[in-house]
């Protein structure tokens, strides 16, 4: 008989987009019903690039931590063209901010202060290498010629490898890898690069934003890719390989800013983040590769302990509503109105 109930160290979710305001009340509830950290991107209007509105960002962020909830987001701050060293000494010293965020310029949501060339942050990428601050990428290259489906190949080749021969001593995280490639070169890398992968990137490949009608919210970037790379993903998370670890990049946007003629990227994950992880591992036969994925290899990467709680997932039919309270709007989660097989113990989606 298929196993029923399993126990997971509780886990962490190493790449998340939480917003501001009032759309915290939601989304901070849906991420701490069972991760214990999140590292928190830096993507808001204005862009978080001092420490110290990082730690006010993240105390506006543990006003809407529900009671009885223990979650700890993890800081990120977003590299421009001109972050001064003086931040990076402040970041290095400041355990509740513990890596940099690099955004190619114009490459996604809130991403017109990133980085312009790689030249200009060199500067600054040493002085973090130096420090041992992690580097979080966006790997897409922004080029108009470039075709969107390889723009995350062409990273690759551009940018990252000459980075990592310039400067193997920097920690790099390649972000929601979406790409054969992108899992062929982090596996030939070592210790100092990870990756993170996306439970969309997994359950999800083109077709399904494509073949039946354009569906916008299955629109994120990096876009999704072929079933080759899909299955090249799968093979990734569930091989136990530690290079490679749970990141959701739940990135919730309102309705109308979704269903529009210039939608918005992001998929909003988070009230169903584990339980659609564990879904796909179940699939391929590997829910016992789901633990070290989702809540070891993460810790493991960043230098940090491990959580000592533990959380269970139970087989139990349940449905994902249609949509939840997102400010003032409303944002349309994964799998909106559909069935989802694994429930969590407690869990209050
Ligand atoms: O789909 C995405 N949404 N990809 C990103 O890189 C950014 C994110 C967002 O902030 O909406
Ligand atoms: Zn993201």
């Amino acid at each position: 008989m298929a196993q029923q109930n399993f126990t997971l160290i509780k886990p962490d979710d190493w790449h998340l987009h939480l917003r501001d305001g009032d759309a915290l009340r939601t989304t901070v509830p849906h991420t701490a019903r069972c991760f214990e950290r999140a590292v928190i991107m830096p993507n808001l209007k204005p862009p978080v690039v001092k420490v110290s509105d990082a730690l006010v960002y993240r105390e506006r962020i543990l006003q809407s931590v529900p009671e009885g909830a223990t979650f700890s987001p993890l800081m990120t701050l977003y590299l421009t063209d001109n972050l001064p060293e003086d931040e990076l000494r402040l970041l290095a010293d400041e355990p509740h901010v513990v890596a940099v965020k690099y955004y190619p310029a114009g490459a996604t949501t809130n991403s017109d202060s990133g980085v312009t060339s790689i030249e200009k942050v060199m500067p600054a990428l040493e002085i973090m290498a130096t420090l041992g601050i992690p580097l979080l990428m966006h790997g897409e290259v922004t080029d108009h010629e470039v075709d969107i489906f390889d723009r995350e190949k062409h990273f690759i080749d551009q940018i990252l490898c000459p980075l990592r021969a310039n400067l193997p001593e920097l920690k790099i995280v390649l972000e929601h890898i979406t790409t054969r490639q992108a899992v062929e070169f982090v596996s030939g890398e070592n210790e100092q690069v990870g990756a993170t992968i996306t439970v969309h990137h997994l359950l999800f490949n083109r077709n399904d934003m494509l073949a039946s009608g354009v569906k916008p919210h299955f629109y994120c970037l990096p876009i999704l890719k072929r079933d080759i790379h899909q299955s090249a993903l799968i093979d990734a998370a569930t091989s136990g390989n530690p290079s490679f670890f749970l990141g959701t990049d739940s990135a919730p946007h309102a309705l109308g800013d979704k269903e529009s003629d210039c939608g918005c990227a992001g998929i909003y994950t988070a009230p169903a983040a584990i339980e659609l992880y564990a879904e796909v591992f179940e699939q391929v036969g590997a829910l016992d590769k789901l633990e070290n994925f989702a809540s070891q290899f993460g810790p493991r990467f960043y230098g940090l302990d491990t959580n000592t709680e533990t959380i269970q997932l139970t087989r139990s039919e349940w449905r994902m509503p249609a949509h939840f309270e997102f400010g003032n709007s409303t944002v349309v989660p994964v799998r909106a109105g559909e069935r989802l097989s694994w429930r969590l113990r407690g869990g209050t989606t």
